[in-house]
């Protein structure tokens, strides 16, 4: 089968006060490490960038311009994609995902699913809250049915333009194609695969960077 990768990096990085993705990580950037690991399945890799990218691809084969949500982003990257059987989509703000977890999750399509996700167990106790002047507890959630999830999420590209062909859209790809009652299998993600979303993140990134 064969398997191309949408890397998406036209957020804005309101969170972190800076477009992280393309701040320096080791000798290049968090953008570029997200295109190189993505390279370990995929023979085209696509790399979406904000309209004001002035960089020359991060080590991508195709740069497109992306949207004002990460979904219209993907789309932007699936408009120029050939007709290959499996996409991989990565944020670009994850640059330490292993060419294992890569690996994982295209298995999981190439044996059947339409997408799957790596995904982690939930730890911490969680609870729902209210928020208002104060933030009311209002109940403890059974933590065991639930998952927190990461990228790269593999799909069936047919599957997955048809989930965008709705222009609808979610946090990731994986939500489109759970409303459409496809089958997204988990597969065990990896705590290091850190999504930079505020500063201490990228700290904690250049740290386990170092260390390996
Ligand atoms: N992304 C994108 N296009 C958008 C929004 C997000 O390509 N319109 C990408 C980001 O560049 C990032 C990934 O989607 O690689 C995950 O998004 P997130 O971590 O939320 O990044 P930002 O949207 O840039 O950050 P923030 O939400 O804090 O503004
Ligand atoms: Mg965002």
């Amino acid at each position: 089968m064969s398997v191309s990768a949408v890397v998406v990096a036209a957020g804005r990085g309101e969170r972190f006060g800076a477009q992280k993705q393309f701040l320096t990580l080791g000798e290049s950037t968090i953008a570029a490490a997200s295109v190189a690991a993505a390279r370990c399945v995929a023979d085209t890799v696509v790399l979406v960038v904000p309209d004001t990218y002035s960089g020359s691809g991060e080590g991508a084969d195709i740069v497109v311009t992306g949207g004002a949500t990460r979904s219209s982003s993907v789309r932007h990257g699936l408009d120029v994609l050939g007709d290959v059987d499996v996409v991989v989509v990565h944020d670009a703000a994850r640059p330490l995902a292993t060419p294992a977890l890569f690996h994982a999750v295209v298995r999981a399509v190439h044996a059947g699913a339409a997408g799957a996700v790596p995904a982690l167990e939930i730890t911490d106790t969680v609870k729902r809250v209210q928020r208002s002047d104060i933030t009311r507890v209002v109940e403890t959630v059974d933590r065991t049915t639930l998952v927190t999830v990461q990228t790269p999420q593999a799909f069936r590209l047919s599957e997955l333009r048809e989930a965008h062909h709705s222009g609808a859209e979610a946090t990731d790809d994986a939500a489109l194609l759970e409303l459409r009652g496809a089958l997204v299998v988990a597969v065990p993600g990896e705590p290091t695969n850190i999504k930079v979303t505020v500063p201490e993140d990228l700290v904690r990134v250049r740290e386990l960077v170092k260390e390996s």
